[in-house]
Order: structure tokens, then sequence, then C-alpha cells
């Protein structure tokens, strides 16, 4: 009885599920009886009529498509005004008055910026990150939006990919929290309110793993790989209810990913269970030509057959769809199905009970780029840079230091967003000299800007692609610059020089293949290191780079990724001690671009290797250890911390036991600080090879000084399963070795022996 009581409450919620769910049919159902065919391949069109244009076409004809009711959705234009006049057309004028939706790219924030999603994610903060995607969702709900092209969780293992900048680095566990985060921050808890949205995961599927590192290249994969490592963070993010599915650019097993109906169908929809719409990646269906399947027809089709239910910016499917249908080439009720699942959206983002839902004129002045939002968007930003070093504690600095503030970043307004940033404004963006003057008034600062962030004329150009100029390049010469900057040096009593990539060396189509910091700001740190003044280098940077000398000869190095509009304030306040940095890194730092792709969870190879010692016939470089400059999971702070042996509940375990993981964290040092404590497992006897050890749990821990606390990690079979050769998710008795410690490499271990 008791138990029945229990369930009451879940059998209502399911009933008021199926109840709407059928109310939702019966609309969609009788809406679809009355449209055309040409008003059904109509709703599959998105298109775009221009500001943020990521590929040679643009969409043409728009306003006259919208009459005709041959537009489903549009995506690139902001502010309720301006969508309000396009719904207009759509709602007033188009023969069954179909409201369209609108998307955006809206990937770290909207007009408040938020750091770029891999300086978000090593925050390894679930609840901040989903609060930076609830904000994005007001601020964007509140400029006419309801549909976000995000989060973009590509799992991605080579740094000379622009695109790593846009996801949460190397690690499915870690990536499949943050992808569930950020749809919970989006959509809230089903996307009908208005100040939430549809959250869209994208790159469906593998777009991290193009070979090289070049964008929108190839990708080949074994499926235990992909099962294992690749596919978790989309799976996550379609258990957590996402409403959309980007499919992305690159082939799968010789099938691009737009026209492979494996992924989008048996894989997403009968595999997984996804209900909501697919969207192709921008003219990815018109892309298909050129991946050599066919004229522009053919590929159309192909994408609908797949499972793709709408067409972005190509209009392969408006133009071609009718006489497919007519040769045979495609089914009125795959048509049907795709018209259907977009109708879903709309009627589930509640348009067609008022297509201005999201157009409150009102909204922006009170929801958009606040102090409130800004001020979240400092804390956050803070808490995802991560401290390379901090060599003699030289951070945090004193307010009232005398400083050299140099280097082309530090007085940028241009570069503080970073890549993906197309509602914000960089003008209202806080720079690091800006910052600095804020939070230390007292501090003695001269600024010399020292060198260009590059002097090669070739990544200038492919750089400065979006006016302004993100690379400026001085009247000055290189030499006068440097001479400036090491004068300012020699007054000063620390040199905090701010030096990176500029904003758009990263993101879409930003492959590098040296990943290095640029000449021009290398001789500038070199010019200044020999002034013996103790250096702090601030990295503004949008991947894992190369940074062997600068490891060496810098005193401090603080990565702070690209910060969003309060970067400037959050990097003064971790410069100078009023928030101690805890971030750690989600991608593994090589130490020359030879090691790529270098990861955390590599396998163990037939002829294993010792790190300290280089051995003939091992799986080693003659001219480079195999470690790599900072591993997965590494970020100092201010204070120490010092772990205790791991403790086990148990070492021999059967069937569905439980085992407990703790071990004792103490902050050693002198001020309170934040630990992301790591839990790794290991799978020493398997049936197929296995990875040296996999995260599989982490927290984050505040202690005061002299503090400390019993962690404890719950572990269940859950935790030691992996895909088999039959690509069962299962897992098989033997031992495993338990890591818990504050990087990948520093860990303490435990062994257990866990039966079936
Ligand atoms: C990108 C997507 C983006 C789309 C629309 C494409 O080039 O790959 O991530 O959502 O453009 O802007």
């Amino acid at each position: 009885m008791k138990k029945l009581f229990a369930i009451l409450p879940v059998l209502f919620a399911v009933q008021l599920f199926a109840q709407s769910d059928a109310k939702m049919n019966a609309f969609v159902t009788n809406l679809m009886s009355k449209m055309t065919l040409e008003e059904k391949i109509g709703q599959l069109n998105l298109v775009t009529p221009g500001g943020a244009v990521t590929g040679s076409v643009v969409s043409k004809g728009v306003d006259e498509n919208l009459r005709k009711g041959f537009v489903g959705g549009l995506f690139g234009i902001t502010g309720p005004e301006k969508v309000r006049q396009a719904q207009d057309i759509a709602v007033k004028n188009s023969r069954l008055k179909i409201p369209l939706f609108f998307g955006l790219d809206v990937i770290h924030g909207h007009k408040t910026l938020f750091p770029i999603p891999l300086g978000l994610s090593c925050s390894w903060d679930m609840a901040l990150i989903e609060r930076s995607a609830r904000i994005a969702a007001t601020e964007a709900t509140a400029d006419g939006l309801c549909w976000a092209f995000s989060p973009m969780v590509d799992i991605a293992r080579d740094p000379r990919w622009g695109r790593v900048s846009e996801g949460s680095g190397e690690d499915p566990y870690l990536g499949s929290e943050i992808a569930k985060a950020m749809v919970r921050g989006y959509q809230g808890k089903d996307y009908s309110s208005t100040n939430t949205l549809m959250a869209c995961v994208k790159h469906f599927a593998l777009y991290g793993a193009a070979e090289a590192g070049r964008d929108y290249n190839s990708v080949d994969m074994s499926k235990i790989k992909m099962y294992e490592y690749y596919l978790p963070p989309y799976k996550a993010a379609v258990d957590a209810g996402v409403g959309s599915v980007m499919s992305s650019f690159n082939d799968i097993d010789a099938v691009p990913a737009t026209g492979n109906k494996w992924l989008l169908t048996d894989l997403l929809r009968r595999q997984w269970g996804f209900k909501g719409l697919v969207v192709s990646d921008y003219t990815s269906v018109n892309e298909m030509v050129n991946h050599s399947l066919g004229d522009l027809q053919t590929v159309s089709a192909l994408a609908l057959h797949a499972g793709l239910d709408m067409d972005m910016v190509g209009e392969g499917f408006l133009t071609t769809l009718k006489k497919s249908l007519k040769e045979g080439k495609v089914t009125q009720k795959q048509i049907d199905d795709a018209c259907r699942r977009i109708l879903e959206a709309k009627y589930k983002l509640g348009l067609f009970t008022d297509p201005y839902r999201y157009m409150d004129e009102s909204r922006p002045a009170k929801e958009i780029l606040t102090p409130e939002t800004r001020k979240a968007a400092r804390e956050i930003a803070a808490r995802s840079f991560v401290l390379l070093k901090n060599d003699a504690q030289l951070l945090p600095l004193k307010k009232d230091a005398s400083i050299a503030l140099v280097g082309p970043l530090a007085d940028s307004k241009r570069n503080m967003l970073g890549t993906w940033s197309v509602a914000g404004d960089f003008t209202k963006a806080i720079t690091v000299i800006e910052g600095i003057k804020n939070v230390a008034p007292g501090a003695k600062i001269t600024y010399a800007k020292g060198a260009n962030i590059s002097d090669d004329s070739m990544l200038i150009k492919r750089t400065n692609v979006f006016p302004p100029d993100e690379i400026e390049i001085d009247k000055r010469s290189p030499a006068e610059m440097i001479a400036e900057a090491v004068a300012a040096a020699k007054n000063a009593d620390v040199i905090v020089a701010v030096v990176g990539e500029a904003a758009d060396m990263t993101g879409e189509a930003s492959s590098r293949s040296d990943i290095g910091l640029p000449e021009s700001q290398l001789e500038l740190l070199k010019a200044l290191a020999k002034t013996g003044k103790p250096m702090v280098m601030v990295l503004f940077n949008g991947r894992a780079m190369t940074l062997n000398w600068e490891s060496k000869n810098m005193n401090s190095i603080l990565d702070v990724w690209f910060g969003g509009t309060e970067a400037g304030n959050a990097i003064a306040d971790v410069l100078f001690g009023n928030y101690n940095p805890s971030g750690k890194l989600t991608s593994t730092f090589p130490r020359n671009v030879g090691q790529i792709p270098i990861i955390y969870n590599h396998k163990h190879t037939g002829r294993p290797f010792n790190n300290e010692e280089w051995a003939k016939f091992k799986s080693n470089y003659l001219d480079v250890s195999n470690d790599p400059l900072y591993p997965f999971g590494f970020g100092l702070s201010y204070t120490t911390f010092t772990y205790g042996d791991v403790k086990l509940s148990k070492t021999d375990l059967k069937g569905n036991e439980t085992l407990t993981a703790l071990v004792t964290l103490t902050n050693s040092g002198k001020v309170a600080g934040e630990e992301v404590v790591q839990m790794y497992v290991a799978d020493v006897v398997a049936s197929v090879t296995r990875s040296v050890k996999d995260l599989k749990g982490f927290q984050k821990i505040l202690l005061q000084p002299g503090e400390s606390k019993e962690v404890s990690f719950k572990i269940t079979t859950e935790q030691l399963k992996f895909f088999n050769s039959n690509l069962k998710w299962d897992w098989e008795s033997g031992d495993f070795i338990i890591h818990i410690g504050t990087n990948s490499s520093e860990v303490k271990s435990g062994k257990i022996n866990w039966k079936k």
C-alpha cells in the first residue's frame, strides 16, 4: 500500500505527460492535414538572412519564402523587434500562419559572455556551468530567441583543432556531466517557459576527431573507441532531454553524419530513444556532394532517409524533395515525419499558443547584461582559470605592487570574449588593465604593449577575418616595442605579461599546426626574462598549447582561456588573491606537436613505458618523453592540499555490492581553497584492451587552512563497465585499481577484486 502511495505521483505525472502528448499529436495531425506538400517541405528549411555566417552560402529570397510558408525557422537575427518583424511575415502573411522558431549560436553566454566552453569545463563545477547556461537562456529569450545551438560536446584529443575551445576537453565522463548541466541550464524542466529555450547538442557525431586536427576533415574510428570515448556526452544530453541534435560535417564509417542512417536513426532514435528534431550543420547536406555522394537531389534524399529533419541554409530539401517524392526516391511518410518533429518542437516551445511569446520588448533592458549577470560572469570566469605554475608563491600579488604590465592582450577589448560570441559586444568587456585598476587601485602600473600578437603576415590575415582586427599591428617596430617593455620591467617589482592567442586563432576553421606562442610574443618574453625580474605569465588561449620554454622560464603561469565580458576583473581577482584559483585542466598539454594525440586515458600497449626511463624497444620517442607538459586534471592553488591514503570499505566484492573509497584531504597551506578531488578506475584484466585509467567521479571541496575532510566516493559496478567486443556495456570479474588524487598523474591507489 505504502509503495502504491509512493508511486502515485509518478503515475499521475506519466498520465499528464501522456495526455499532453496526445493533445500535441492531435494538434499537429490536424495542422498537417491542412498542409500542402510544399508547405511541409518548407518547414524543413532553416535559413539565415546573414549575421553569423560560417559558410559561403547565405539564404536568398527569405522574405518571399516566408510568405509562401517555405521556411520553418530562422537563425542569425536577434532583438525582439527584428524577430517580431520576421514572425509577423510568417504569422500574418503565410497561408497557414505557422510560427517560426528563432535560433542562434548561444555558445558561452549570449550578451553577457562567460569563459569559452573549454575554460568553463576547467571549473569542474556543474552548478556553475548550469548557471551560466541558465543566464544565457534568460538573455537569449529576452532577445527574441528560443533555440540555442549548444551545447557543443565533441570530445577532442587534438589541440591543433580550433574547435577544442568550444567543447569540454578530452574526457567522456566529465564531458557527459557538463552536457547534462548545460541542457538543464538552457531548457529548465521542459523548455516551455519564456525564459528557457530549446538546446541543440552538437556536432553529432565525432566531429572532434577530425584527422590531423584540421577542421571539417575525415574521421575514421573503431566502434569501441566511438562508444567508449566519443559518444557518451551526446547520449548524456539526449538522456537529459535535449530538444534537438545537430548532425556534424564529418563522415563516420565512410558516410557523412548528415546522411548516416546508422547514426541518425538506428543509434540516435532507436537505441537511444531520441524523440526531438535533428538539424543539419551549416550546408552539411550540400557538402555531401563534395564528399562524393552524388548531386544535390541524391544527397538531400540520402539525408532525409537517414533521419535528418531540418536542412540548415543549403535548401537541398526545399529545392529537391518534391522531385524525389515524385520519382519514388523518398516517401511521403519520411517528409511527414520530419515535418511533424519540427511542428512538435514549435508546439513544445508554446509558439502555437503565442507566436510572440519570446518577443517582449520590455525584457532586454531588464534582463540583458545587468549588474547581476556581470557579477555572475566575473565569479564564473575566475573559477575557470588554471594556475599552471607558481614558484615561490609569486602569486597572489600585493595590491600596492609596482607592476610592469606588458603584452598585446593586456589592453585588448577585442580579444576578451573569445570565439563564438556572436551576440557579444566586445566594447563592453573589461580588459586586464581595467580589471587591475579596479581591483588594486593602489598598484603602480606601467603598461607597455611589448609585441603584436603575431608578426606573421599569413596568420594575421587569416585571423583578422571579422572586423575590427584582433591582431592589431603597431606602428612601432618589434624592437622598439620590446625596448619599451624592458624599460618598464626594469623599474617594476614584478612583470605581468599578458600573452597568448587572438580570439579567432581558435574556434571554427582555426586549426593550427604550431600550437605555441607566436614568435613575436616569445621574443618579448625572452627579452623580459633577461631583466631577472619575477615574471607572471597570464595566458589567453583556446586550446592546450606547447609551452616548454615558458614552463621553465616563467615564475608563474595563469591560464585564463578567454574569460568573457568580465575577464579583466576576474583575472585581477585571481592575480591579487581575491579569489584563490581552483580550475583544473580538462585537456592534456603536450610537450610538442609530435606527441599529439596525447591523453591521460591512453591504452597500456604491449610494451608499456615508464615515464622516467627511456628504453629501446618500448613505446617511446627518441626525442621527447612520453609524459605531457601538464596532465589532464592538473591545476595549482595558492594553498596546498595533502591527500591521505585511499581507504576502501572492502577489497573483495561480489555482484551488486557497493564499494566506498575515501581519502582524507587536508588544506595544508595558509589560505582557504577549493580542490577538485578526482577518482579514476583502472581495469586490470578484461576481454578487450583497456585504458590505463578512466575518470569516474570528482568532487570540488572547499577547505579552510588546516582543515581536513574525508572525501568519499561510492563505487558500483556501473563504474566498472565498458564496451566489449560485442559493443555491450558490461563489466567483467577481476582486479580493479581505484585511484584518487589531485590530477590524473598524481594519485593514491588501492586495489580491489570484484566478482560477478
Ligand atoms: C557550425 C555550427 C553552428 C552553425 C550555425 C556551423 O558552421 O559548425 O556549430 O551552429 O554553423 O551557425
